[in-house]
């Protein structure tokens, strides 16, 4: 995270010190560095350069507009999943020529927009989704292109949540039954399956298994192109790591590789759907100590960001860096757990952790928040959802401002309620 350095005893992000940002918007708030995340997409970029390729930015990772925009500048293309997904990343310029739509779930309302759209690829994940397609292009005279993703059975050695490749997980079509599901597609009408797509978790550090995958992607291929299918995409996925603690994950140029090795001389377009690697490493949460307090088995220090902010700890028990944004030599260090305001046990970012001595009123850093963040925040104790910073050098835009009390209440229906008539018998 070298965006993120102590200059004068206080932590920047780029040339703006964190402080002023606290300042400014207040806390907690999502700080995005909008080099770093640059610097990341044109990596892939770099090491894609000679081959025909998209690189889909997964913008389920951080989905504020200012974000896929600066990822679009750049040529980037979209992974969305869901029609909302799908909206953002219009919305904020990605063509739709380079979107790919993949998940489990897809409604025919969210095809017909993705069809509309003209988008490049749905990554269509069951045989009954393959129907449903197939009925809604006909309906509206349009042809629906396509991927099948696969389910490989190949292990990512990640968090069990977030690993999607082996047999037991609900994502994609089995190996051994991919080549008949094409068969299928192509007895159905207004379908061209034209790509295969494979994607077997996320925060994977060891890149042996995704080649792995890849590897009998590219023999499915083999085999479609055999029975005469026009296959022209692989798609392999994100799900490259980063380093939150002491990981060692491979660079973006390692990931280009692995693909592209494995799909060597196969004149296909590569896909790629990185997310967390993008904007992981690029963001923090910005959170102000409310409270120490000790009790008689430990000692907790309560900030003013909850498990509704960044839910990442809560749910995966994942490590994120804790950072005091004041003076780093000066502080001692306190074994503490560092929990929100939240009413849940639940609610935590580090467990028995020595943390920097921050005191009351003092501001810290939750480190590598640009990945998960934001996009996994509810409004859960009616908590208003944080404000989000761009910064780029030395300057800092507000690029989404924090919730409102009205924001909370602004759904529900006010005045007279519009009662139905729900009897059936009558
Ligand atoms: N492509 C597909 C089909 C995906 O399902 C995902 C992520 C990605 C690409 C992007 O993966 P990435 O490059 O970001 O690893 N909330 C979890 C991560 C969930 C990932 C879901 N799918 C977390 O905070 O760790």
């Amino acid at each position: 995270m070298q965006e993120f350095t102590y200059k004068n005893e206080e932590l920047h992000c780029e040339g703006v010190s964190l402080k002023s940002i606290a300042a400014a918007v207040g806390t907690p708030t999502f700080v995005y560095s909008k080099n770093a995340m640059v610097a990341r997409i044109r990596a892939y970029e770099a090491a894609l350069a000679e081959a025909p390729h998209i690189v889909a930015y997964a913008i389920k990772a951080n989905t504020n507009q200012w974000v896929i925009r600066a990822m679009a500048e750049e040529g980037a293309g979209g992974d969305v999943h869901s029609g909302g997904e799908l909206y953002r990343a219009l919305n904020a310029g990605v063509p739709a020529n380079k979107i790919v739509y993949s998940g489990v779930g897809k409604t025919t309302q969210e095809m017909q927009e993705a069809l509309s759209a003209g988008i490049m690829l749905f990554s269509v994940e069951s045989i009954a989704e393959l129907k449903t397609l197939s009925g809604v292009a006909r309906e509206m005279g349009c042809i629906a292109p396509i991927a099948l993703r696969v389910n490989p059975h190949v292990d990512a050695k990640t968090h069990p949540y977030i690993s999607t490749g082996l047999k037991t997980a609900k994502f994609g079509i089995p190996l051994s039954y991919a080549a008949d599901a094409f068969e299928e597609a192509r007895r159905l009408p207004a379908l061209n399956p034209t790509g295969v797509h494979i994607h077997i978790g996320s925060q994977i550090t060891d890149l042996a298994p995704v080649q792995e995958a890849i590897h009998h992607g590219a023999d499915l291929v083999r085999d479609l192109r055999q029975r005469n299918f026009d296959i022209q995409y692989f798609d392999a996925g994100g799900g490259l790591g980063i380093t939150y603690d002491t990981e060692e994950p491979p660079e973006p140029d390692a990931h280009v590789h692995a693909a592209l090795q494995a799909i060597h001389a196969m004149n296909l377009t590569l896909v790629l759907e990185p997310g967390r690697a993008l904007v992981g490493n690029a963001g923090v949460l910005l959170t102000r100590v409310l409270y120490h307090k000790q009790t008689e088995e430990k000692r907790f220090v309560v900030i003013d960001a909850g498990m509704n902010d960044l839910l990442r700890p809560s749910l995966y028990d994942a490590y994120h860096e804790i950072r005091a944004v004041d003076d780093p030599g000066a502080h001692e260090r306190v074994v503490a757990d560092l929990v929100g305001p939240v009413c849940e046990e639940g609610d935590f970012f580090a467990k028995n952790r020595a943390l920097p001595h921050v005191p009351g009123g003092g501001l810290m850093a939750v480190m590598s928040a640009g990945a998960y963040g934001f996009t996994m925040a509810s409004n859960y104790n009616s908590r208003r959802r944080p404000a989000e910073v761009f910064v780029d050098g030395p300057r800092f835009a507000l690029i989404r401002r924090r919730e409102s009390y009205d924001d909370l209440v602004h759904h529900e229906v006010s005045g007279q309620l519009d009662w139905l008539d729900g009897n059936s018998e009558r």
